[in-house]
C-alpha cells in the first residue's frame, strides 16, 4: 500500500480535501493522512512514499526531517533540498535570463546584522550605498521586500528616497530587494502543478484576505495572446526552479506581464481564500500529479548534491530539469558606492566578531 503524507500550518481545508481525493480517487490502492513525526533517528525507516510539505519553512526542524526522509527515497512536494537553496533574487535574476520579464529588481545590502558581526566584519561591503545610483535605476513607484519573504511581510510602497530610506531602517536584519513598481492594468495568480498544468487566476491584490473578493471570475480576463504567453511563462519559471507546486503572480502593464512573486512552494489554496473553483482545480491537479507520480519507479537515492536537489524526473522531461540551479553561485554584483548614504547604521557597529 503506498502512503501519502501531508504536513500542514493552520490550513484546514486544502489538506482535508486533498485527503479525501488521493483516497477516493486511488481505488484503495493508496491511502493519504496528515505525517506524524516525532523524534527522528539517523537510520529513520521509510514511512511516506510521497509528502506534501505546506509549512516547514516555518518550522525548521520539518525541513531537516524532510531531507532526513528524502534519503529513503520519499518524494517531497516541493523538494526540501532546493526550496532552502532558493530565494526571490535569484529567481528574478534566473527568469530574466530565461526570457521572462522582470521588474528592474535590486539586491541591498542588509540594513543590520547579527550581534557579531561588526564593520571589521563587513569589509567587502561597498560604503556609503548608491541609493541615488539604485533609485535612478529602478525608479519610482517601487517596492521594498525581502528576499526571501512572504505572505505581504515586510512589503511596502516606495514613492521617494526619503520614503526609502525611512522603510529601509525599519528592515533590521532582513535581506531586502528595491524593485520597480508595476502600475499594472491587470493582475493574474497562476498556480502550477507538476511543471505542466496551469490555471490563471485573475486576482485584486487590493483587496483584503478573506473578503471573497480577491479572486475574480473573468471568463477571457486576458487576451488569447497575453494568455498564452502567461501559461508559457509560467511552465517556464517553474521547470527552471524545479518545483511540482508553485503560484507565479503577474502584474500586467501596456500587454507585458512581468513575473514578480514567483516563490511560493506551499501557495495557498483554502476554499474561503481562492473560492470553490480554483480549490477544486488545485486539489485535482496535485491529486493526479502524485497518483502519477506513484505509479513510476522509485530509484534509489543518489547521495550526491546536485541529484538532491534534482531528483530524477520522467525520461521526457529529463533535459528542462538540468537547467535548474547551475548559476545559483554567481555572485551579485554590488552597486557603486558615491555620495553620502543616509540610512543609519548601513554599516554595522564596532565591536567584536569573535
Ligand atoms: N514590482 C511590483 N509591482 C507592483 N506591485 C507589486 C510589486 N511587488 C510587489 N507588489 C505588490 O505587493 C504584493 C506583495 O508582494 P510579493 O512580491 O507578492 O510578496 P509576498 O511573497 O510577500 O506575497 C503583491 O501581491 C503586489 O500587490
Ligand atoms: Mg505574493
Amino acid at each position: 500500500m503506498k502512503r501519502v503524507g501531508i504536513l500542514v500550518g493552520r490550513e484546514v481545508t486544502f489538506p482535508e480535501s486533498i485527503i479525501k481525493s488521493i483516497n477516493e480517487k486511488s481505488g484503495g490502492k493508496v491511502v493519504a493522512e496528515m505525517v506524524k513525526v516525532g523524534g527522528i533517528r539517523l537510520d529513520e525507516p521509510k514511512k511516506y512514499d510521497v509528502i506534501i510539505d505546506r509549512i516547514s519553512h516555518e518550522v525548521p526542524y520539518y525541513r531537516a526531517m524532510l531531507k532526513r526522509l528524502a534519503l529513503e527515497g520519499t518524494y517531497v512536494i516541493n523538494n526540501p533540498f532546493w526550496w532552502s537553496a532558493d530565494d526571490k533574487f535569484f529567481n528574478y535574476s534566473l527568469a530574466a535570463k530565461i526570457g521572462v520579464a522582470i521588474p528592474k529588481t535590486v539586491l541591498l545590502p542588509q540594513h543590520a546584522y547579527i550581534k557579531d558581526i561588526t564593520g571589521e566584519s563587513l569589509r567587502n561591503l561597498e560604503f556609503p550605498i548608491d541609493w541615488e545610483g539604485i533609485v535612478d535605476y529602478v525608479g519610482f513607484p517601487a517596492f521594498l521586500k525581502p528576499h526571501d519573504g512572504g505572505g505581504w511581510q515586510n512589503v511596502s510602497k516606495i514613492n521617494s528616497l526619503e520614503e526609502l530610506w525611512n522603510e529601509y531602517n525599519q528592515s533590521g536584519t532582513l535581506c531586502m530587494t528595491l524593485q520597480e513598481g508595476i502600475e499594472y492594468d491587470q493582475f493574474v495568480r497562476c498556480y502550477c502543478v507538476g511543471q505542466e498544468k496551469v490555471l490563471i487566476m485573475p486576482y485584486d491584490p487590493s483587496k483584503p484576505y478573506l473578503s471573497g473578493e480577491q479572486y475574480h471570475n473573468a471568463e477571457n480576463y486576458l487576451s488569447p495572446e497575453l494568455h498564452k504567453r502567461v501559461e508559457q511563462d509560467v511552465i517556464t519559471i517553474c521547470k527552471a526552479l524545479g518545483y511540482d507546486l508553485n503560484t507565479v503572480e503577474f502584474a500586467i502593464k501596456d500587454g507585458v506581464p512581468y513575473a514578480i512573486d514567483f516563490m511560493n512552494p506551499a501557495p495557498d489554496a483554502e476554499l474561503a481564500s481562492v473560492g470553490e473553483y480554483n480549490h477544486n482545480w488545485i486539489v485535482d491537479n496535485m491529486t493526479d500529479f502524485i497518483l502519477k507520480k506513484l505509479e513510476q519507479k522509485v530509484e534509489t537515492p543518489e547521495y550526491r548534491w546536485s541529484a538532491l536537489l534534482n531528483p530524477p524526473a520522467p525520461a521526457k522531461k529529463q533535459a528542462s530539469a538540468k537547467t535548474t540551479p547551475t548559476s545559483a553561485a554567481k555572485a551579485v554584483k554590488a552597486p557603486a558606492s558615491k555620495k553620502d548614504g543616509k540610512p543609519t547604521k548601513a554599516k554595522a557597529k564596532k565591536a567584536s566578531d569573535k
